[in-house]
């Protein structure tokens, strides 16, 4: 049994890297784990939001966690802000960060890079709110996909950083990665990974998209003119995306799936890989549609969820409190 801690951002729809990435490992790993899943909408403010989008947003990423298999009984639902521990432990994080450090994330750089002169402060001190979240909880393991990993060794960092200056509070979390799902790339330029934010609609599937939309959007995804199927990230980044999704849902090796298409070319792969894709998505997005309609009962599993985490975020907030002599006792 172990402490589990992820979350995701409701910035935007989820994709089936979201889902193949990180939503069907939190699904695999709430058995026989104290699982935390959170909807951080903190860390979705870093960037402008609208603020009806953002509240519908959160209240649809609830209804898409139970709908992809997470069970309240079982693992612990619940939105960021409504856990204020969070922003609490996310403050002095930031206190024992260097700005250096903060600055070489790749994804500050990405993301300030996009904002000119007016660049957020949250975007550079998105990391240790991140930290915060995985360390008020004593979380042993993050399932996220590869390009939170950075963001998982400052975290690591800055809990043994705190340790050291204060005397051992925090557990030192560890990453854990997916086969196959964990980078899933753009379809359209799969050299960059599949983002929610992404302005070309054929560049990424979302969870919710209807199977003929699936099959258009994987019809039309980059490949090279080779027409043969095997894996080879670096000159055949296209079809080896494909490849990446095939077996991440189906478990299969890559020699398996080169053997099963020998000889067959890429219009064949696609429709396959489009076939696989929908029958994933399409219990998730029935139940979903059902979910949907029933606020009362998302309003409850986000309530009893926020209580549960805020009695543990409150007790280890505690400790960090007394370690720096920000309380009385
Ligand atoms: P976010 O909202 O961007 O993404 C949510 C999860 O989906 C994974 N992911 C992918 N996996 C594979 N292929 C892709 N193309 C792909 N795109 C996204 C992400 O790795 C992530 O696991 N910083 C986090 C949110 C966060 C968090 C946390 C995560 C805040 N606090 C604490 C874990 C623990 C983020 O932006 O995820």
């Amino acid at each position: 049994m172990a402490v589990i801690f992820s979350g995701i951002q409701p910035s935007g729809e989820l994709t089936l890297g979201n889902y193949l990435g990180a939503l069907r490992n939190f699904v695999n790993l709430q058995d026989h784990n104290e699982a935390y899943y959170c909807i951080v909408n903190q860390h979705a403010i870093t960037v402008p939001q609208d603020p009806k989008e953002l509240f519908q947003r959160t209240r649809s990423l609830a209804a898409l966690y139970l709908a992809a298999g997470l069970d309240p009984e079982k693992s612990i639902l619940f939105v960021q802000s409504e856990v204020p521990e969070h922003v609490k432990l996310g403050w002095v994080m930031t206190t024992i960060s260097y700005v250096g450090e903060l600055e070489r994330m790749t994804q500050y750089k990405d993301k300030s890079q996009k904002r000119g002169d007016s660049i957020p402060a949250g975007l550079l001190t998105y990391p240790p709110l991140m930290a915060a979240d995985i360390l008020l909880y004593g979380t042993e393991l993050v399932p996220v996909g590869e390009d939170q990993r950075q963001h998982m060794e400052l975290t690591r960092d800055l809990a043994q950083r705190f340790n050291r200056i204060y005397g051992e509070t925090f557990v030192i979390p560890s990453i854990q990665l997916v086969e196959g799902g964990a980078r899933v790339m753009s379809l359209q330029e799969p050299t960059k990974k599949m983002s929610k934010s992404d302005d070309n609609q054929n560049a990424t599937i979302r969870l919710l998209d209807a199977p003929d939309v699936i099959l258009k959007k994987l019809k039309r995804a980059q490949t090279d003119s080779d027409n043969r199927v095997y894996y080879d990230k670096d000159n055949k980044p296209g079809i080896s995306n494909l490849m990446g999704i095939y077996r991440a849902i189906t478990n299969d090796s890559y020699e398996h799936i080169e053997a099963l298409y020998e000889g067959k070319g890429y219009g064949d792969f696609k429709k396959d890989v489009a076939e696989l894709v929908i029958s994933a998505l399409e219990p998730i997005q029935q139940r979903y549609y059902e979910l949907i309609e029933d606020r009362d009962q998302l309003d409850a599993i986000l309530d009893e969820g926020a209580e549960k985490a805020h009695k543990k975020a409150s007790a280890m907030y505690r400790k960090v409190e007394q370690a720096m002599g920000l309380c009385r006792n």
